[in-house]
């Protein structure tokens, strides 16, 4: 039987960093499904979508091709047969992710997806609904968080590393509104599952709370 870690939690709690480690550390597939939600949104970008129009959002996004190869140990998205990993990591991709995936056709086309990957391998998958809908008998399930203001600054210095000019302000007030986004909606809301541990990052560095995870194991 293949086995399951679960680590649920908000935008830059620093859930694929450490999932990272511990698939390394594990020697398991590390599956991250933001970027599905994430390759799904800029589909509907391109495609001129509007995040309050969810009717055509639930057809067009039948359109949406994604599948999930692994080179090089690094998971790699494909939107309709492209390569869409260094597309898929900007705020404006970001925000639609968060609008669009409440959508439940969106949501049941990737879930399918994640399923199938976890059922296969032994899979450190990172998300919001891990724990509570896509795997729910993991073996492991963690809800990772941190608080605003040490999120936004991390994502600040992973934008100045690439030299994309941020402010701590914008930022941290754009992750508040996903959490709201993705806290608050219907379908799947982010939310802790009841067996889930719950490990706060704020004070820690990635490799001690990969260390909490695997210790839980
Ligand atoms: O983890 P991330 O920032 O790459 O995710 C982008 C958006 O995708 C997030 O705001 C909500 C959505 N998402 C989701 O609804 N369910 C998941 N399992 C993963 C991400």
């Amino acid at each position: 039987m293949s086995v399951s870690i679960a680590i649920d939690g908000p935008a830059g709690a620093g859930k694929s960093t450490i999932a990272r480690i511990i698939a390394k550390k594990l020697g398991y597939i590390y599956v991250d499904t933001g970027a599905m939600y994430r390759a799904m949104a800029l589909y509907l970008i391109r495609e001129k979508i509007l995040p309050s129009e969810t009717d055509r959002i639930s057809a067009k996004c039948r359109e949406a091709d994604i599948t999930i190869r692994y080179e090089n140990g690094e998971q790699v998205v494909y939107l309709n047969g492209e390569n869409v990993n260094g597309l898929i990591r900007t705020q404006e991709v970001g925000n639609m992710a968060s609008a669009s995936s409440p959508n439940p056709e969106v949501r049941k086309k990737l879930v399918e997806l994640q399923r199938r990957l976890a059922a296969g391998s032994d899979v450190v998958m990172d998300g919001r609904d891990i724990g509570t809908c896509v795997l729910p008998d993991a073996q492991v399930k963690v809800y990772l968080t941190a608080d605003s203001r040490v999120r936004a600054d991390r994502r600040c210095r992973e934008l100045m590393e690439k030299g994309v000019p941020c402010d701590i302000d914008t930022i941290e007030k754009e992750i508040i509104e996903r959490d709201r986004q993705d806290m608050t909606r219907e379908i799947s809301p982010l939310r802790q599952a009841d067996d889930a541990v719950l490990i706060d990052s704020s004070g820690m560095t990635a490799e001690e709370a990969a260390d909490a995870v695997i210790a839980l194991i």
